[in-house]
């Protein structure tokens, strides 16, 4: 239902300019005005506190033109919007999609005037708006010398950030007032690439906050298309933050053409954090599913050749070299053909979807750290990986393949070549991609989340849609809700993922609490939980590196990391050895009808319930940072009259993720919608719960 009032424009405008906009649920206004200098500018109220003092908006573009100030209000119109819509895999079946907007049309006032609109959506939980460069006479092709958006905040917050440079987001956050964001004091321990850091007070977004009030503030954008991600540029003295757009090799920002619609900044402020974590608005807003015919995207749950390199068993390089892991002597090459089967065995025998196997391909011999442009050609197997055999296999056994396209950095060469790696997968019975960025761009002075890069990853879901092929992508620009226009881009890495814990300091316990406030808003992630053994000296002695968590926590990640696409990333034989804990990856569903954040506090913990697409099963995730933790869970989200078996996957009494990590109990209980469930959570720990209905 859409109820559109237009107000033409009434003379009297320049003098009683401010344009107010509630929230369906009253409890947040945005002010819109023009200063007296024909600036624009909004704020933003929460429940009577101005959250967003007044904060400017503008462009400055390349030509000069300075699109700060200068403006009169032409036109503005109002209107509201609630509707239901259905994604095609998700957290849950409904999507409810409720705002009230305002749009205001405003023109400078000079001899060849540019006009602009500015598009504001009030939702419950927080604000969107947008620029947009309408069809006009002074303005046709266009170039971005930096957008000029603020974020005016009323108090030095406490925020979760990592640092703002231009090509990686893999970096453990820091929790710092923002008076203290400081980069040059910050270690920054992230090798694989180009650090270009412009400004030791830029952070990126998503930027979480608590205020001293208790309020959960956070600053993202939604729909990143044709145009660079923007960072934050936090002035510390005075808690207002300036939007910074990732530069293009040459400094410019953004090459755009009128009409144009930029990405959605967004400001979500709740007394609850849960209402941040559940927020559904960067999906919403972005644009309906573009694909017609959605049945071949699927949800995956897979394992895969791969951890094996990670922990330093096996290489990715047919010649045993030793590509990303620590160790110095050979290893065999993991992704032979004999070895692949015994995954295809595995993923068979446990009803997994599919099998991952990176390292398949000639390229990895002559790659890590040489810029060069044409390294992998993503068709020519190594002489031990034969395709046609592991193609047949896998459909025997009913198994579905998932392709490696490492691009090494060069979108250049990977753009030459998608259609003969898209059909050589189609060929070979592939239908999804796992594809990644290590390393520095080519086209050679592009940023991974420059507006060229931004390109191409979109770029690359589009083709695959015709292929009917879906995308993981990792070292991507983060998501921003645009799978909901492209449901086949299903997962991203774009953050510091679980296999750092393989060769690095790793994540803190803390480090999965913070990921739902901040990446995980953009859309799914590939984390690749499910690690069971823990500690790496287990593959090698000398080895000190570990993953931060009890075995139980991996379980529940599984429920606290929403992904269509889910990696049971550890060995086999590691699973064999634990088969009644491994059964809660089995039994975990992916794709779902219902989502309830029970508990959340960022970089604390997280308790999230969710019901199974489909199906009247569900499952839940606790998980805690450092600290135990005991909770009492009410399942009062179970339906009314029936009875579950509750199977209870918790960290035993003496468990704690470094002194103790693998130590679990598995209970069951019988329940119901009245019952409740006492959870304990070690150090670092975390429990799992199925729910399976009792007929
Ligand atoms: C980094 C990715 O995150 C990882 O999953 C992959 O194994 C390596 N690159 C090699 O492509
Ligand atoms: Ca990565």
């Amino acid at each position: 239902m859409r109820l559109f009032s237009t107000f033409a424009f009434l003379f009297f405008c320049l003098f009683t300019n401010a344009q107010t906009l509630l929230s369906p649920n009253k409890k947040m206004e945005m002010i819109f005005s023009l200063s007296d200098k024909g600036e624009p500018q909004y704020q933003l109220i929460y429940k009577g506190k101005n959250i967003v003092k007044k904060s400017s908006l503008g462009f400055k573009l390349k030509s000069g033109a300075d699109l700060t100030s200068n403006f009169v209000l032409t036109n503005s119109t109002t209107g509201s919007v609630n509707e239901k819509w259905h994604p095609v895999l998700g957290e849950q079946k409904n999507i409810l999609n409720e705002y009230n907007e305002l749009s205001v049309s405003i023109k400078q006032a000079s001899e060849n005037p540019i006009e602009l609109i500015i598009h504001f959506k009030l939702y419950n939980e927080g604000l969107g708006f947008r620029y947009e460069f309408p069809n006009q006479k002074n303005l046709n092709y266009f170039i971005v010398s930096e957008e000029l958006t603020q974020f005016n905040l009323n108090g030095n917050h406490k925020a979760f950030w990592i640092p703002g440079e231009f090509d990686s987001q893999e970096y453990i956050y820091n929790e710092t007032k923002l008076s203290e964001i400081d980069l040059s004091k910050t270690y920054i321990d992230n090798g694989i690439f180009k650090k270009d850091i412009y400004s030791n007070t830029m952070v990126q977004s998503p930027l979480m906050m608590k205020s001293d009030d208790n309020l959960y503030i956070n600053i993202f954008e939604a729909a990143v298309i044709n145009y660079p991600v923007m960072h934050l540029n936090v002035n510390t003295t005075n808690n207002t933050i300036a939007s910074y757009l990732v530069p293009n090799a040459i400094g410019d920002k953004a090459y755009l053409q009128a009409p144009f619609n930029t990405p959605w900044r967004t400001i979500m402020v709740s007394d609850d954090a849960r209402d941040i974590v559940g927020s559904k608005m960067v999906l919403n807003l972005n644009e309906p599913c573009k694909i017609n015919n959605t049945s071949w995207i699927k949800p995956v749950k897979y394992v895969g050749v791969w951890w094996e390199m990670h922990v330093g068993k096996a290489s990715w390089d047919f010649s045993g070299g030793q590509v990303g892991s620590q160790q110095q002597t050979k290893v065999p090459h993991g992704a032979n053909t004999a070895n692949v089967k015994r995954y295809i065995d595995f993923a068979a025998k446990h009803k997994f979807d599919g099998v991952l196997v990176e390292g398949w391909n000639t390229g990895w011999e002559d790659w890590f750290g040489n810029w060069k442009e044409n390294v992998f050609d993503f068709v020519t197997p190594y002489p031990d990986f034969n395709v046609k055999e592991i193609t047949e296999y896998a459909k025997m056994k009913g198994v579905k393949m998932i392709m490696h396209h490492e691009t090494s950095g060069s979108a250049a060469n990977y753009e030459r070549r998608l259609d003969r790696a898209f059909e050589f997968m189609k060929n070979n019975g592939y239908d999804a991609v796992k594809s990644g960025y290590v390393g520095r761009i080519i086209p050679r002075g592009e940023h991974h989340d420059g507006q060229t890069m931004v390109n191409h990853y979109n770029h690359v879901a589009q083709r695959a849609a015709d292929y009917k092929i879906m995308i993981n992508s990792h070292e991507s620009s983060r998501p921003t809700g645009v799978s909901r226009t492209w449901p086949n881009y299903i997962a991203a890495e774009a953050a510091r993922g679980n296999e750092y814990n393989a060769w690095s300091n790793g994540n803190p316990p803390s480090h999965e609490t913070i990921l739902p406030f901040t990446r995980m808003l953009g859309g799914a992630m590939d984390y690749t939980p499910g690690i069971f053994e823990i500690k790496m000296n287990s593959y090698n002695q000398n080895r000190k590196e570990q993953i931060h968590t009890t075995l139980a926590k991996q379980l529940a990640l599984y429920v606290t990391l929403y992904s269509p696409l889910q990696m049971a990333a550890d060995l086999p034989e590691n699973y064999e050895k634990h088969l009644d804990a491994f059964q809660f990856i089995k039994d975990v569903a992916v794709d779902w009808d219902d989502t309830k954040i029970l508990e959340a506090e960022p970089g604390d913990f997280l308790t999230i319930v969710r019901k199974t697409k489909g199906k009247d099963s569900w499952f839940l995730g606790a998980i805690t940072d450092e600290n135990k933790r005991n909770t009492e869970i009410n399942c009062s989200f179970l339906t009314a009259g029936k009875k579950y078996k509750a199977t209870i996957y918790e960290d035993a009494k003496d468990a704690h993720w470094e002194l103790n990590p693998k130590a679990y109990s598995i209970r069951n209980e019988i329940v119901d919608i009245n019952s409740k469930l006492n959870l304990s959570l070690a150090a670092g720990g975390g429990t799992a719960v199925s729910f399976i209905q009792i007929k």
